[in-house]
């Protein structure tokens, strides 16, 4: 018996081994250790044993069933590594064929605008700067100078956010809350040089207003600013953007609580077969906000206003993006219709640059 069940241990442990793959293994286990295999017909044999036979049979038996199974495992996990290595060599992806256009989503226009203005800003030395969408009040409105009373607060048509806050919370309504955050984060004696692109939210909806709507900062807080250089950063900024030398901008007197003076910004453009054509001075338009950082926004800023000067101007990036783009519906920006950004989306390894033209 011993003899026999040594061979059989040989042969089953062999046709293991030899197992091609992982349905010849099944077999092999079925005929072994399957309800009526070879093994489990053993194991069912030691009923009818003798208790002396039972003895020294039923341990051999055990250990063949031992045997068996742990080979089976050690087979199959071999198999199993086999099965990923051959898989992993076939589905190998050669990262340097040309991707499929057809593939490949496209970007944005605002997303698009957004990479520019960066390009172009950080060729001047400025870094782009964030801040949270749902604000305090207090960053939104008190730091800017526009204390509780101040009609520009009504002026903003503000989301208020529900339920009880610390302080009151809102959707911030401009990027200039990050003016605050951001001479705070330089720590009150180094220079400044930011911009900040994001979303910005106001209770507004129609052809030329959404409630979510993007807006670019741009803040510099440094000694000896003056109005020159506010004039010249934009003209050097709106140049880049809609690529021509012949842009004419008109500073016009403004009011915002946070500058002093304060400054709206137009741009001259030329009328061609009905279209606005950007450059030259034969009609205005409005396009963007401005003026020299209040005093009290820069104490607000953690700055000493004796020391340090800056400029600041806020600037509507979807309104950019129109103009460069040709685009005449702000709605149609937020619908999600993948045919119109097919028509007016960019595409994803086409990204701007000043070299190339940043609308290239
Ligand atoms: N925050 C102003 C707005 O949303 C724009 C602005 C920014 C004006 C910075 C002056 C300076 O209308």
């Amino acid at each position: 018996m011993t003899t026999e069940l040594d061979q059989m241990q040989t042969d089953m442990l062999s046709a293991i081994d030899a197992a091609s793959g992982l349905d010849a293994l099944e077999a092999v286990r079925i005929h072994g250790l399957g309800k009526t295999g070879t093994i489990t017909g053993l194991l069912k044999s030691l009923g009818a044993m003798t208790p002396e036979e039972r003895l020294t049979t039923g341990p051999r038996i055990h250990a063949l069933r031992e045997a068996v199974t742990s080979a089976i495992a050690a087979r199959k996990a071999a198999l199993e590594r086999a099965e990923l290595d051959a898989r992993l060599a076939r589905e190998t992806i050669d990262m340097t064929l040309p991707a499929e256009p057809a593939l490949i989503g496209s970007i944005h226009p605002v997303s698009q605008v957004m990479d520019e203005l960066a390009e172009i800003f950080a060729d001047m030395g400025f870094a782009v700067a964030t801040g949270p969408e749902i604000e305090t009040d207090w960053y939104n409105f008190t730091a800017l100078n526009i204390p509780e009373t101040h009609p520009a607060r009504a002026m903003h048509d503000t989301f208020y956010l529900a339920g009880e806050h610390e302080t009151p919370m809102v959707l911030r309504t401009h990027t200039s809350p990050v003016q605050i955050r951001a001479m705070q984060a330089s720590g009150g004696d180094k220079p400044v040089y930011i911009i900040a692109p994001g979303r910005t939210y106001r209770s507004d909806s129609d052809a030329t207003h959404t409630p979510m709507f993007h807006q670019v900062e741009g803040l510099v807080i440094d000694k000896g600013i003056t109005l020159g250089h506010l004039k010249w950063t934009l003209e050097t900024f709106l140049k880049a953007f809609f690529e021509r030398d012949d842009i004419v901008l008109r500073l016009r007197p403004s009011y915002f609580p946070f500058t002093e003076p304060s400054a709206e910004v137009d741009v001259g453009y030329t009328l061609q077969n009905g279209k606005r054509v950007i450059g030259g001075s034969d009609h205005w338009m409005e396009v963007l906000g401005s003026g020299m950082v209040h005093r009290k926004v820069i104490e607000a800023g953690g700055y000493d206003p004796d020391q340090w000067q800056g400029f600041a101007f806020g600037c509507g990036i979807d309104r950019l993006a129109m103009l460069k783009y040709g685009m005449d519906d702000l709605r149609a920006f937020f619908d999600g219709d993948l045919r119109w950004m097919k028509h007016y989306g960019f595409s994803c390894l086409d990204v701007p640059t000043l070299s190339g033209g940043v609308g290239a």
